[in-house]
């Protein structure tokens, strides 16, 4: 069985996450400061993919209930990339959207990060359109959205 437990993230966390970070989006990573804020403000949806080595990865969605959240960061740590985290992750941020009524769910992406392309296509996203210069100069990203499931009346 694989090792590792997706579970809400914790203030003890943020400083892995923190680093986390750093080695996954180098030059664009949120800081501690960031974090620490994003956590009082969308801790409840923060997750972490935890176990006996530490802290393995962690997806923060942030969403204010006006029907549309954005997934604003989804890592997993090198060593221990191609286990199923990343996917337990989103799956996990997606079903606590849907059952807090977040509505569709949008995320941008590089459009040559085929790892993560693959995963958000096979969870059901969209692209919707390609932004130049979106994270900054010559930081292109791709917007994609998953629509919020229907919900029976
Ligand atoms: C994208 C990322 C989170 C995936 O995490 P992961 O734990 O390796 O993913 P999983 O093991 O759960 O794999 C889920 C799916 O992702 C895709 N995937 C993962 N690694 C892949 C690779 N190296 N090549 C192609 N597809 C890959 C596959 O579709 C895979 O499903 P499959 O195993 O059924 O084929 C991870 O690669 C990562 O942290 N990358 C750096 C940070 C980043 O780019 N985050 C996304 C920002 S938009």
């Amino acid at each position: 069985m694989r090792d590792g437990q997706v579970r809400q993230a914790v203030e003890g966390d943020l400083a892995a996450i923190a680093a986390l970070e750093a080695r996954a989006f180098p030059g664009l990573s949120y800081p501690y400061f960031a974090l620490r804020q994003l956590f009082d403000v969308h801790g409840h949806h923060m997750l972490v993919s935890a176990g006996t080595g530490g802290l393995y990865g962690y997806a923060l969605l942030a969403g204010d209930g006006s029907g549309r959240s954005w997934l604003l960061s989804l890592a997993v740590e090198r060593t221990h990339r191609q286990r199923g985290h990343g996917r337990s992750l989103l799956d996990a941020v997606l079903s606590r959207a849907d059952d807090r009524g977040l509505g569709a769910v949008w995320l941008s992406v590089a459009p040559d990060n085929h790892p993560a392309l693959r995963l958000y296509e096979a969870s059901g996203f969209c692209l919707v359109e390609r932004h130049s210069d979106y994270l900054g100069p010559s930081q292109e990203r791709l917007l994609m959205v998953r629509a919020a499931p229907l919900r029976s009346p």
